[in-house]
């Protein structure tokens, strides 16, 4: 079987963006109905089911991965799914160009890649200036959804978030979430459950203004 190439894609497929500025998403998907954007999508799967969970969201999903981006895209077409687009690149370049300050209603972060080994932490997506770039794109009381099993990723990703003014973490506890009802299980989410991994789960919300830090 070809593989169908992302040219034929690009050229075929209005749901497909491979841009290098903001897309004026309200053309872009004919209505202004909140933007949710998924980062790391994989295979698509929790874009999918949050698109038919909520007709009255627009949902973008960001990853490079070929092969989940064909998959995706197979499937909005089969499903004529209308508020999805795939934008595709990386994320840390592909942000700050594709979105307006305040424009996003929810961001959502499930299992980034962890690099568990020492010399490749580096490497990871959830770092300071990535946790403010997503507090300039979301809106005021906009939320973030963030998942991993990684426990030392976890501890990061708390700490980084908590240490950025604009967001209020959503447990008043430890700060992690024990589980979340509301949206669907990842597939990555699925294999570890199943391997009896503990998920980390966190939630933030992003204040209107900066509360100052004591
Ligand atoms: C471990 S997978 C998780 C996939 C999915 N979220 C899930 O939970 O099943 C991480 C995904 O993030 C994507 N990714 C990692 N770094 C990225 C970056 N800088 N820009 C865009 N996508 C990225 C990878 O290509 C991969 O699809």
């Amino acid at each position: 079987m070809a593989l169908i190439t992302f040219a034929q894609i690009e050229e075929e497929d209005p749901y497909f963006l491979d841009v290098d500025k903001w897309p004026d998403w309200q053309t872009q998907f004919g209505n202004s109905h909140p933007l949710k954007l998924e980062i790391g999508f994989g295979m698509g799967s929790f874009l999918i089911e949050m698109s038919a969970q909520e007709p009255r969201s627009n949902f973008i999903g960001m990853d490079f991965y070929h092969k989940g981006i064909r998959k995706l895209m197979t499937r909005i077409k089969k499903l004529q799914l209308e508020n999805i687009r795939m934008a595709y690149g990386d994320v840390r370049f592909k942000v700050p160009l594709l979105f307006k300050d305040g424009e996003l209603e929810t961001v959502y972060i499930n299992f980034p890649d962890p690099w568990p080994k020492k010399r490749h932490i580096k490497r990871r997506l959830i770092k300071p200036d990535f946790v403010k770039l997503i507090g300039q794109k979301l809106a005021p009381e906009g939320q973030i959804h963030l998942a991993t099993d990684s426990e030392s990723y976890a501890i990061e990703m708390l700490e980084y978030f908590n240490s950025e003014p604009l967001f209020q973490n959503q447990d008043p506890g430890s700060g992690f979430l024990e589980s979340r009802v509301d949206l669907p299980k990842t597939k990555y989410e699925k294999n570890f459950i199943n391997a009896g991994h503990k998920i980390y789960y966190l939630e933030y919300s992003r204040l209107a203004s900066a509360t100052p830090t004591t």
